[in-house]
């Protein structure tokens, strides 16, 4: 079978990881086993480019178990697990093509090699993978059913190439899914953040101030947590909206410029470019600590960083750098690339359970019909059946509304 992986000898570590991530996905599992009896896939080549972690192991297992012929490839070059990569190639029989830390060319090697399985589905983190379809093997375009893709960067990018006529396949928004958004970004961003800092540092959070950067789910995830975790938390945002929310959350709101001298700690959540730059890093005080849990590495500016310190940059721990900047030390956590995936273990399984269901039924969706090129939304029914299996898998039982309140909120002949 063809793959590139680090070592296929760390199988046996990557196949309890994927069964320890498998104990907290119970829909995912349900899934799984409705697809090997239905086969919705059956004959149909799928190209996912996802982080390849125990929980995606566990998507693409689903996918397989539905009749795809499924190839896996990473979507950031420092999120790979090489056991469960080794894994997925030794017990699942996955052609997988992800090794932690490849450099850029080996990362775009690996897309390419998606792309000359010539799929008809596409699953994708970021987009990366339907950008290159398009812009280097257009030819592939009209056997494509459809993608979907999984984070907001990724959706803003689709978004953008359909509104300038760009887009000639239909891709299904999963990051837009209330079950992804409302509880992976949120509540799994803002813990497995946390966790990639802790790791990465041994740092004692309570007491100390952080500078959360971008207030949408991801930011807003982060703060929480971190507030509960004894911090002080400081908010920077440019819309007006989100602004006052954090606010009214109980979050001090101001400038990066002004934030600059508060923090100990520096996290960009924004999708956006050079959040971070060369003046604030000289205002920052001395031990200030910075990493990014956006999709990019652009959120904080490294070469302006670099400029600033005069190039003087020392690795102090792995995934820990130090600059020094006029005379004080700035720290920057793996690379400014997701810490959450570099220095930990991305989101924990049950949170990913939701995503990747969505993930696995919009794509099921998308491969029983034939949409016409554009961004489409997962249909609610998708959205209300993962819910409803979550709930089942937690014990948890909810109200159902009688007759006589369907009636009262169908109608608007009755009020005061
Ligand atoms: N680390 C992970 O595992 C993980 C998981 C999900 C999403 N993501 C990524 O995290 C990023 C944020 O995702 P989200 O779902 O929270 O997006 P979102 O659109 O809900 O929030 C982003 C926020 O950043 C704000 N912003 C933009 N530019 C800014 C600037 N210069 N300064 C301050 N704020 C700014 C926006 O106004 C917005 O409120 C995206 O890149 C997404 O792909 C990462």
């Amino acid at each position: 079978m063809q793959s590139d992986i680090k070592d296929t000898s760390l199988a046996p570590d990557g196949i309890k990881r994927i069964e320890w991530a498998e104990r907290d996905m119970p829909v995912l599992r349900q899934v799984r086993e409705r697809f090997a009896k239905e086969q919705p896939f059956k004959g149909k080549t799928l190209a996912a480019l996802l982080h390849v972690t125990a929980e995606t192991a566990n998507l693409v297992r689903a996918l397989k178990a539905g009749g795809a012929n499924v190839f896996l490839a990473a979507s950031n070059p420092l999120s790979t697990q090489d056991d469960v990569a080794a894994a997925l190639v030794k017990e699942y029989g996955i052609p997988t093509f992800a090794i932690r830390g490849e450099n850029t060319e080996t990362f775009f090697k690996h897309i390419e090699t998606l792309i000359a399985q010539k799929p008809q589905l596409t699953m994708d983190d970021g987009a990366d993978l339907v950008s290159t379809i398009h812009k280097d093997h257009p030819g592939l375009l009209p056997q494509m059913i459809g993608g979907t893709e999984e984070t907001t960067t990724g959706v803003i990018r689709l978004r953008a190439m359909n509104k300038d006529g760009a887009l000639k396949m239909p891709i299904v928004a999963v990051n837009d899914a209330k079950t992804k958004n409302l509880f992976d970004n949120r509540y799994g961003t803002g813990q497995s953040t946390l966790d990639g800092i802790i790791r990465a540092t041994d740092m004692l959070l309570a007491g100390k101030t952080i500078v959360v950067a971008g207030y949408g789910w991801c930011g807003k995830g982060l703060a929480m947590r971190a507030k509960g975790m004894g911090m002080g938390v400081v908010v920077t945002e440019v819309d007006p909206i989100k602004a006052i929310e954090a606010a009214m959350d109980g979050f001090f709101v101001t400038t990066m410029e002004s934030a600059t001298t508060m923090g100990d700690l520096f996290v960009t959540v924004t999708g956006n470019i050079n959040v971070i730059r060369g003046e604030h890093f000289k205002r920052m005080k001395d031990g200030a600590v910075v990493c990014n849990s956006g999709h990019f590495d652009v959120e904080i500016n490294l070469p302006e960083l670099q400029k600033v310190a005069s190039g003087v940059r020392k690795e102090v721990r792995r995934f820990v750098d130090e600059y020094a900047v006029e005379g004080k030390r700035v720290y920057v956590l793996a690379d400014g690339r997701l810490v959450n995936l570099a220095a930990a273990e991305g989101h924990p399984a049950s949170v990913m359970d939701m995503s990747f269901s969505t993930q696995a039924l919009a794509s099921e969706w998308m491969a029983g019909q034939k949409l016409s090129p554009g961004v489409y939304e997962v249909p609610e029914t998708i959205e209300l059946s993962v819910a409803k299996a979550k709930l089942s898998a937690m014990g948890t039982h909810i109200d159902t509304q009688t007759p006589e309140q369907e009636k009262y909120l169908a109608s608007w002949k009755e009020g005061t």
